[in-house]
């Protein structure tokens, strides 16, 4: 693999076979020495032109726990400020001998840019670009219902009809678009609820169900998974309709849904939550939860993705 920029580029072989080394990276996490020296001598360079918890952070536990050197940059604090282009900070980077660019975006389609420009000869993955993809995000997601539903260990296996519903922030949700893509490339079948102003206009051609009515859903659909999305306020302008209160009450995990889900079914956000607007601080710390195994298997997801692009034949993808 020589980059990993979006799912919808993933065909069910790479895809399983990322989910798999993950499998293997977090055995290692779970022995006692948990740094491998696999990429010692490369340099991970984490450039993020905006802000970012979860994934910036997983990625740096990653490198450093298969012995890379790594570069955190972030846009805040840096040349970008002064004006200074993503061709010349990426150049600067080459200059530093960066074997992988970890980058997040604001502008959809940044990492393919960089990919294919020229300016540096590095592995370049997704961490999220405007609202078109987070792979990774969705990578970890897979994992996590995989893991849930059939065990940990369980390699090989895709996730040929589990039942997802996506709610929410559709819309803003480049974690949304790259789960339905690697969701349908795994065999899952997708339904999206969302407020039909939270609905992109090309939804029509998404390999989902879509539908308005969290409840319906819930009492009909019996989903396996339920994945809340974050409001993205910072995303929308004045005009975000329907306002705060209505969206809690029409489309937010509360207690009440929360008790209405099968009880094996799992609830999933890929975080940072609003808690009382999309999901309710009981559904977000209940059993059925899986937000904090979400963070931590990313570490997992995240080594398979560094390992596969820096250890091995960078061929194309
Ligand atoms: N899920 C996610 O991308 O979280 P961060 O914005 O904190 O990285």
């Amino acid at each position: 693999m020589r980059h990993l920029l979006s799912t919808k580029g993933l065909d069910r072989d790479d895809a399983i076979r990322l989910l798999d080394v993950a499998e293997d990276m977090a055995d290692v996490q779970g022995r006692e020495v948990k740094k491998l020296p696999t990429l010692r001598g490369k340099t991970v360079v984490n450039l993020f032109f905006e802000d970012s918890t979860r994934t910036r952070i997983s990625f740096e536990a990653a490198a450093k726990r298969l012995s890379a050197d790594v570069i955190n940059f972030s846009a805040k604090g840096s040349s970008v400020s002064k004006g200074e282009s993503l061709k010349d900070t990426a150049q600067t980077l080459a200059a530093m001998g960066a074997d992988a660019v970890v980058v997040r975006h604001p502008a959809s389609g940044a990492p393919h840019t960089l990919a294919s420009s020229g300016w540096i000869d590095a592995g370049i993955i997704n961490a999220g670009d405007g609202t078109h993809e987070h792979p990774t995000q969705a990578l970890l997601d897979a994992f996590t219902i995989r893991r849930r539903l059939h065990g940990a260990g369980s390699r090989g296996r895709d996730l040929d009809g589990v039942t997802v519903t996506i709610v929410g922030d559709i819309l803003h949700s480049r974690v949304a678009r790259s789960n339905v893509w690697l969701l349908d490339t795994l065999g899952a079948r997708i339904r999206l609820v969302a407020p039909p102003t939270l609905l992109p206009v090309d939804v029509s051609g998404w390999p989902a169900e879509v539908g308005f009515d969290l409840d319906e859903a819930i009492d009909a659909g019996s989903p396996d998974v339920v994945m809340m999305l974050r409001i993205q306020a910072e995303r929308m302008n004045a005009a975000f309709f329907p306002n705060s209160r209505e969206y809690a009450r029409r489309w937010g995990l509360d207690d009440e849904r929360l008790a209405r889900l099968r009880p094996d079914s799992i609830v999933m956000h890929p975080g940072p939550m609003n808690r009382g607007l999309e999901i309710s601080a009981a559904a977000a710390d209940s059993p059925q939860s899986t937000v904090r195994e979400q963070v931590a298997n990313g570490v997992s997801v995240r080594m398979a993705a560094l390992y596969l692009l820096l250890s091995g034949d960078r061929e194309d993808s």
